[in-house]
């Protein structure tokens, strides 16, 4: 029997638990640039059962985007992506996080939907640190949602004279997943798929425990003690987010992002977490 194939990217934490949750009875292509981070999520998961093949891929590379969906595509038609793949404000420069989380995100979402088969569906993983940050301009908004994904990089916007540090590359990249989820979820439903977007707050994986031991280390301790859940989460509590949104449960839900980071986002607006 034919599978239906689900494509992975980034093989963290966070997307193992989404394809532990939703991958089972599915062929899963895992693609990580570190291939060994792959073929270890890969081997765990095919030790609990699951049918999941390491790709190596780099999502801030078009042609190595192409060269997953070709491997995908061996195993039948693409039902299901999930994006995991990332890097965070204390792993990488300002330009590798613009690269990576912003352009990858955006041509891996335009080159999926162009595939995806009909009642598919697709999360990607953005942060609340794209809810934090100040409001942009509507007209921002949309040039981060409608901008051709070659072009993208080249927005006034996002010109190194105007992103301050690290953490501000990182909250102008996930801003920009949520709002190209909501111009691709178009396009994928031309297909008859939905597209959605998670953003966790603190959780628990070596991406954020780069950041607890990083230079802002001190300003996530606080962040998770200070909101209302008390603690960070766990991936385990995204894929049940994802179980919903990939899932027939979430037939009407398209275009969204979801927030789940504990409250941590009210408790910076409403909250103890507030700015001085
Ligand atoms: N952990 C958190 O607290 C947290 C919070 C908010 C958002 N996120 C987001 O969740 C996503 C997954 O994070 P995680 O915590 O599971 O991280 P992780 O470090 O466990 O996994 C990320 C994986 O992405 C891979 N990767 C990096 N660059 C890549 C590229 N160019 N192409 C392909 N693979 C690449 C890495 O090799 C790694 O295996 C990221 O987008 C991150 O920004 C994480």
């Amino acid at each position: 029997m034919k599978k239906d194939v689900m494509i992975v990217t980034g093989a963290g934490q966070i997307s193992m638990a989404i394809a532990r949750r939703a991958g089972y009875g599915k062929k899963i292509v895992l693609g990580d640039k570190k291939i060994e981070n792959a073929e270890a999520i890969a081997s765990v998961m095919k030790q609990a059962g699951f049918d999941a093949v390491p790709f190596e891929t780099d999502i801030s590379d078009r042609s190595a985007i192409l060269a997953l969906i070709a491997e995908a595509e061996k195993f039948g038609d693409i039902k299901y992506l999930v994006n995991g793949a990332g890097v965070s404000p204390s792993q990488a420069s300002i330009e590798m996080i613009l690269k990576v989380d912003l352009y990858g995100t955006a041509v891996l979402l335009e080159e999926v939907g162009k595939v995806i088969t009909e009642g598919g569906s697709g999360v990607t993983i953005s942060s609340q640190s794209g809810w934090r940050m100040p409001q942009l301009s509507a007209e921002e908004d949309r040039l981060l949602a409608e901008t051709p994904a070659e072009e993208i990089l080249g927005l006034e916007i996002l010109q190194p004279e105007k992103i301050r540090d690290t953490l501000h590359a990182y909250q102008m990249a996930k801003r920009c997943n949520e709002k190209r989820v909501m111009a691709e979820c178009v396009k994928w439903g031309a297909h008859g798929a939905r597209l959605n977007g998670i953003a966790p707050g603190i959780i628990v994986t070596p991406l954020a425990v780069d950041e607890f031991n990083g230079p802002r280390g001190g300003f996530y301790k606080n962040m998770f003690a200070k909101c209302p859940a008390g603690r960070p989460g766990t991936a385990d509590e995204v894929a049940n987010v994802a179980q919903l949104l990939l899932s027939d449960s979430g037939a009407f839900i398209t275009g969204s992002t979801f927030l789940i980071d504990g409250g941590a986002t009210a408790s910076y607006f409403y909250g103890p977490l507030r700015p001085e």
